[in-house]
């Protein structure tokens, strides 16, 4: 498909399968602007009797910025977000103060009302003013990267950049198709093109689509990406004798401070000196690993068995405790896993 076919195909099914019975579905740009603030971050459903109500209590932008912005918060409450509330009132002051009361008609003015980001200026400049401008919000992104399979977060700068670009190429040439191309973007990601399960049988771009045509769409928009979260390898010692495990007390400084917990060494080599200085014995086989996670950083633990040849006598402070009471000896959260896992499968 090229790109200027995109507009063409859009245009055409919101005519037929696109949403016509919005309530701010109107030319007054107050009207717009207000239903656009409201759908910034709430559903239509939870908006449109709030929509009601607002413009039964302030008809006109003038009665708006008359009233007391307590009032104006009390319409809003329920709604959430309430900065909304706030700069909605700022907004409507200042369209008085700096244009005598009438809504400014271009994109890059609307941009400087407080709470109007570029998306919101250039909807409120197209469904009002019927002008070229293009929209890019969450529902649009997602859109645009699964039919034009554009990889990467599109929080990143230049993906978003790259977004804006494209959507500005995509715009219809005429004026007089810019409300229906832009409420046919936001009702094919509201409706279709959605984020869990896109409806591409009904969607007028599935054969055009990356995504759709690649098996793509779980893929695309490109999530945020992880924090990658270094990893730390231990080995943890199980020194078993007469049904009994031996516990150390940790530092009190660092992870774990203070608790009891299974003796750490750093490779088997460690492991193998340590036994020896216990009085001997045997290095079992490895059990499976055992992960936690810590905020900062993983924690892998390979379990190291050991079957004592006599119980050790204690070189610092620790614990001899039988099998089944040890994992309820305060230890740390994987510590207690592996010893239930002891405790229910000790050594031979
Ligand atoms: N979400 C944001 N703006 C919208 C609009 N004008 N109609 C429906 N949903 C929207």
């Amino acid at each position: 498909m090229q790109e200027h076919e995109f507009a063409t195909r859009l245009v055409a099914w919101q005519r037929l399968h696109g949403r016509h019975d919005l309530p701010w579905q109107v030319s007054d740009p107050y009207r717009v602007w207000l239903s656009e603030i409201m759908l910034q971050q709430t559903q239509v459903s939870a908006v449109r009797a709030y929509y009601a109500r607002f413009l039964a209590r302030f008809p006109s932008l003038p009665d708006l910025a008359a009233a007391p912005v307590e009032e104006v918060l009390t319409l809003w409450s329920g709604l959430g977000y309430y900065s909304r509330a706030r700069n909605l009132h700022r907004a409507a002051c200042m369209v008085m103060d700096r244009f005598e009361g009438r809504f400014p008609a271009v994109r890059e003015q609307i941009e400087q009302l407080p709470g109007v980001g570029r998306s919101t200026a250039a909807a409120v400049a197209v469904f009002a003013f019927s002008r070229r401008e293009a929209i890019l919000d969450g529902n649009v992104k997602r859109v645009l990267t699964r039919v034009f399979g554009i990889e990467g977060f599109p929080g990143e700068r230049a993906v978003e950049q790259r977004l804006w670009s494209l959507a500005e190429r995509l715009l219809p040439q005429e004026h007089e198709a810019m409300p229906a191309y832009t409420q046919g973007l936001m009702d094919l990601g509201a409706t279709v093109c959605t984020r869990g399960r896109p409806a591409c049988t009904v969607c007028p771009m599935v054969d055009a689509c990356h995504a759709a045509q690649h098996g793509r769409t779980a893929d695309l928009p490109t999530p945020r990406p992880r924090k990658i979260i270094p990893v730390r390898h231990t080995l943890m010692l199980m020194p078993v004798a007469s049904g009994r495990v031996w516990l150390e007390r940790r530092p009190s400084e660092g992870i774990w401070g203070g608790l009891l917990s299974l003796p750490e060494v750093a490779d088997t080599t460690a492991a193998e000196d340590w036994v020896a200085r216990h009085g001997g014995g045997d290095v079992l086989s490895d059990w499976p690993e055992v992960e936690h996670a810590f905020t900062h950083y993983r924690l892998v633990i390979t379990p190291v068995p050991v079957r004592l040849a006599a119980p050790p006598v204690a070189p610092g402070s620790g614990a001899w405790l039988p099998l089944a009471e040890a994992p309820d000896a305060g230890v740390p959260a994987p510590v207690k896993k592996l010893l239930l896992r002891l405790a229910g499968a000790p050594p031979a």
